[in-house]
């Protein structure tokens, strides 16, 4: 499973970079707003981030026109100022216009706002290169957002739609373990959440429980860099 950070923090993205795991990030115009910088900029500097260390990254980036005209301008301007931009268009009637005139143009576009399976199945058929089924929202409301990406998955695998499915609005590990599971290509989460899937209480403890061993033993064992002696 591909992992996308739900960002646009840039030291977030930087940190997470750094890891070597990361496979894209995906924006909204919340997101963005908090960042206060200038929209085209901002993607951009996303963009370069991590193009510096040769990734081969998707970055969404939302329009926020509501009416199909204004998502094509935008989703157009947008698509053309980087070649890792994918186009994130909310899921109404308008979107899904949108998504099916930019898909015919090779733009690729993730369609977001996703809350039920019949949503998911209109926005393969509309030709998304990503649906976006929100899991903690649905959570929020006391449904199961996990099930849905669960019958998204099927109803895609049953048709064979190459739209991938990213478990987004992720709110711990256990909702991305459980996505994996599941088989959706890509999960998108808040760095928050990313810095959680690395943690294990056992982890820490079995560490600090070798390196006293190792501390205790240190006269004998030497030290790992030092030169090693000459056979005699
Ligand atoms: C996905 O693309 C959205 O930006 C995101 O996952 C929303 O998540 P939230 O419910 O945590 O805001």
């Amino acid at each position: 499973m591909k992992i996308f950070l739900d960002t646009a923090n840039l030291d977030e993205i930087r940190q997470g970079t750094s890891l070597g795991v990361l496979d894209g990030v995906t924006t909204n115009p919340s997101l963005v707003a908090k960042e206060k910088r200038p929209f085209r900029e901002h993607v951009l500097e996303i963009c370069r981030i991590f193009e510096e260390r040769g990734i081969h990254a998707a970055i969404s980036a939302e329009v926020v026109s509501t009416d199909t005209e204004g998502m094509l301008r935008e989703g157009r301007e947008l698509a053309s100022w980087h070649k890792s931009i994918v186009v994130k268009c909310p899921t109404t009637p308008d979107g899904i216009r949108a998504c099916t005139i930019l898909t015919r143009e090779g733009i690729r576009v993730n369609m977001t706002l996703v809350f039920s399976a019949s949503q998911a199945l209109l926005v393969a058929k509309a030709g998304a290169y990503f649906v976006s089924p929100f899991v903690g929202r649905l959570d929020d409301i006391s449904a199961d957002g996990l099930q849905l990406v669960r019958e998204i998955v099927e109803i895609y695998r049953n048709y064979n739609f190459p739209t991938e499915v990213l478990a987004a609005s992720l709110r711990g590990p256990l909702h991305v373990a459980e996505a994996a599971r599941i088989g959706a290509h890509i999960g998108t989460m808040p760095f928050k959440v990313f810095e959680q899937l690395f943690k294990h209480p056992l982890t820490d403890r079995g560490l600090e429980a070798f390196l006293k061993d190792w501390e205790k033993a240190r006269a004998t064992l030497g030290d790992i860099l030092a030169p090693a002696k000459a056979a005699r």
